[in-house]
């Protein structure tokens, strides 16, 4: 059975993420999406929040399970007994970040834990949570960014109506 982690803040999840969800979901028997728990940034949606929406969002994709991580993602993913990443690479400035944190996995977890990346498809290149929330807070329309479902949560905690 090949399983795979999808970490993220998914503060909130983004066509982008998604398409992503899919295409990890293909490829992998069970694809686990995972939450990250991260105390340093403030989040728009809670982890609760988050793993709802989540769920919500990816419930026609049966391969697909929602959790929470907080700490490392080495550390989770060898409780869960998980070796593979997947992360999504939107264009070429994400490069270098994400290739930092996967070789840091690599060696953190004496190669435990490899990365895999899938291209974010073209559509969904400009796409990121906070470009989103930041239209949404303005009242922009977000509804090429985020289901629909997710647009109007995140239009309530800006106390926009819609
Ligand atoms: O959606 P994001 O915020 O770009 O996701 C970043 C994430 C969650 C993949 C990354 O920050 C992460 O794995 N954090 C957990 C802490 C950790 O393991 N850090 C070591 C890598 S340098």
């Amino acid at each position: 059975m090949k399983r795979a982690v999808y970490p993220g803040s998914f503060d909130p999840v983004t066509f982008g993420h998604l398409d992503v969800i899919r295409r990890a979901a293909d490829i992998f028997d069970v694809l686990i999406v995972s939450v990250l728990n991260n105390k340093e940034k403030s989040p728009l949606f809670s982890v609760e929040e988050r793993v709802k929406i989540l769920e919500e969002a990816t419930k026609d994709i049966p391969n697909v399970q929602i959790d929470s991580f907080s700490g490392l993602l080495i550390d989770y993913a060898r409780e869960k007994n998980l070796h593979v990443a997947v992360r999504g690479l939107r264009a070429i400035t994400d490069f270098e970040y994400e290739l930092q944190i996967a070789q840091t996995n690599r060696k953190l977890s004496n190669g435990n834990l490899d990365t895999m990346f899938l291209t974010t498809s073209l559509e969904y290149a400009y796409l990121s949570s906070s470009s989103v929330k930041e239209i949404a807070s303005f009242g922009g329309d977000v509804s090429q960014c985020v289901p629909d479902f997710v647009a109007k949560k995140i239009y309530q905690k800006y106390g926009i109506i819609k």
